[in-house]
């Protein structure tokens, strides 16, 4: 596997991949790569001849308040990681590679980007999108692959890619990718790592007690209080607070009051000692 750094070897790499007309899956990562990673870079090779996968901490998508400098930098481990799984390049641009001086570029995606982590998080999504643009314009992939943990990041990726022609012929198709969990059912997440050993115990509460409101909402109960309970429950069990419990539609994302024939999402986002934690499941016809 070939590490790149600056834009011009970058592009004389996917050329070089790209001679046989062979098809490219980005993988786009921050690093700190875990199963959840290694599955996408796994799905993406399915789906093309060869895996470009990048790690960049993107600079642009944390708030002022936020784990930018915490944020755990392993370039040689994730590197190792991503050959022993047969990726064929590693794009680590340095973030004035990525935003040079002078970089004025916000790249905004409206409704689908507002409510949830949006609403929590300002500006995070404009960052999110801004990047991804840059990573398919750099890399200019036939696939793109992204986990369903950030599902809220996965449908503002696809409005943008839509909306600005990203889909053909450079990426045509952007491809979620089930979330990975760890035994007792938290989600993998790089940021798992800030937990003490008792958060981490106490972080189980958060899937648990999804699937148990997402079974109350199926069985008919009603959705704001089962949403307040499930806020109630992950207080009990340690969490500090929670930014939101929200039922919403799987596609525009927008709030649902009750379940109603088209696939639902239940997603959640709280906050145990210091670290934020997402998740998110499917509620109604797309289980069943
Ligand atoms: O999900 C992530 O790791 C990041 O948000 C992404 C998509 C690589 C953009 O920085």
């Amino acid at each position: 596997m070939q590490t790149v750094t600056t834009l011009d070897m970058l592009r004389t790499a996917v050329a070089k991949l790209r001679a046989d007309g062979a098809r490219i899956a980005l993988v786009p990562t921050m690093g700190a790569l875990h199963e959840g990673h290694m599955t996408l870079v796994r799905c993406a090779a399915a789906e093309a001849d060869h895996v470009v996968a990048s790690i960049f901490v993107n600079p642009k998508q944390f708030g002022p308040n936020e784990d930018l400098d915490a944020y755990p930098r392993q370039l040689a481990a994730d590197a190792a990681l991503l050959e022993s799984e047969g990726c064929a390049l590693l794009w680590a641009p340095a973030a004035a590679v990525m935003y040079p001086a002078g970089f004025a570029t916000n790249v905004s995606v409206t409704g689908v980007s507002e409510g949830l982590c949006g609403a929590a998080r300002p500006g995070h999504f404009d960052g999110v999108a801004t990047v991804v643009c840059k990573l398919f314009q750099q890399v200019q992939p036939d696939v793109a692959l992204f986990g369903e943990k950030d599902f809220q990041q996965l449908a503002v990726i696809r409005a943008m890619a839509r909306d600005l022609d990203l889909t053909r012929p450079h990426v045509d198709a952007i491809i979620g990718v089930p979330t990975v969990r760890e035994a007792d059912g938290l989600a993998m997440s790089s940021r798992n790592r800030y937990l003490s050993p008792d958060q981490r115990g106490a972080s189980a509460a958060l899937p648990h007690a999804m699937q148990a409101a997402i079974a109350r909402i199926e069985g008919g109960d009603e959705v704001a209080g089962t949403l307040a309970a499930l806020q109630a429950e992950l207080v009990a069990a340690g969490f500090a607070s929670v930014d939101y419990a929200a039922l919403a539609d799987s596609r525009s994302l927008a709030p649902l009051a009750m379940l109603g024939p088209d696939p639902a999402r239940l997603l959640v986002a709280a906050r145990i000692g210091g670290t934020r934690l997402i998740d998110n499941m499917a509620v109604g016809p797309a289980r069943r």
